[in-house]
């Protein structure tokens, strides 16, 4: 078994959850970062009842210190830090009129700027790991170009010119940055929208394998990359979006 110590954020739904999930079925033992502190004890609760390990570190990622007081937390509770995926993001799509100051300092802080400070503050413990890797989520909002998106996009292809820049700099430390681009996928944010099922009907109609990606989709290939057996690969992104990126299918 795997006996890691794993921060996921944004653990307490969608993607995040089924990647601690996954992770700790896999030997794990994963903090869960994430602002609803109910949440995360909800997936903590169901981690540890079957039989894996996994803990609550509640934080505001959008908060400049938070970084370095989540790996703080994490060192304080297992004394290692051997993976890191950043996952949390928010969204706040509004047309460019309508977008505040606040709403892009809130989109810059959460979804770049925290997955950045985190990596920096665990250094000295990815440092003295085995098999140290960072997985980045981004997503195909990085490479695709569509209204409202301006800030989420911008924040999504920086993440993912990080990933190649980390993964040059800290390839002598043995440390893999990779990052995983997914296409749409059923959580929170899309069960919220006026009629549901109309929009999973709509996104899959514009995947070309035909259907809206669910979680584990995605927490698959976050696996894939934190296993030890992908310990040649570094610096690369992955779509997993059932060829999203290749636009709407037909001709
Ligand atoms: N679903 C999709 O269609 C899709 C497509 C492409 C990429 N993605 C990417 O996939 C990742 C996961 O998203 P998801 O779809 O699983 O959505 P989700 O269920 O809304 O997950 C986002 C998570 O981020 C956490 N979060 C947000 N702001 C935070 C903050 N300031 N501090 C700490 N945690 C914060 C949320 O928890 P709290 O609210 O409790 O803080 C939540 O658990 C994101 O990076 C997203 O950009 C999703």
């Amino acid at each position: 078994m795997d006996d890691r110590v794993a921060v996921i954020t944004g653990a307490g739904s969608g993607i995040g959850e089924s990647a601690a999930r996954l992770l700790a079925e896999k030997g794990l033992d994963v903090a869960l970062v994430g602002r609803r502190r109910e949440r995360l004890d909800a997936v903590v609760d169901a981690i540890t009842g079957s039989g894996g390990r996994a803990f609550a570190v509640p934080a505001d990622l959008g908060q400049a210190r938070a970084p370095s007081e989540v790996v703080d937390a994490v060192l304080e509770a297992r004394g290692r830090l051997d993976v890191i995926v950043n996952n949390a993001a928010t969204y706040r799509l509004k047309p460019i009129a309508e977008f505040t100051l606040d709403d892009f300092d809130d989109v810059m802080a959460t979804n770049l700027r925290a997955p950045y400070f985190l990596v920096q503050a665990a250094l000295p413990a990815l440092r003295a790991s085995p098999a140290p890797v960072v997985v980045n989520v981004s997503s195909a909002a990085a490479v695709m170009y569509r209204p409202q998106q301006t800030v989420y996009g911008l924040a999504k292809a920086a993440l993912e010119h990080m990933t190649m820049n980390m993964a040059a700099e800290l390839a002598p430390d043995r440390i893999r940055v990779a990052c995983v681009r997914p296409g749409p996928v059923l959580t929170e944010f899309h069960l919220a929208a006026e009629d549901p099922e109309e929009r999973v009907r709509v996104l899959g109609a514009l995947v070309p394998l035909g259907r809206i990606g669910q979680p584990e989709d995605i927490a698959r290939w976050i696996w894939h990359l934190v296993d030890v057996e992908a310990d040649w690969v570094t610096g690369i992104v992955i779509s997993v979006d059932g060829g999203r990126v290749l636009g709407p299918p037909g001709v």
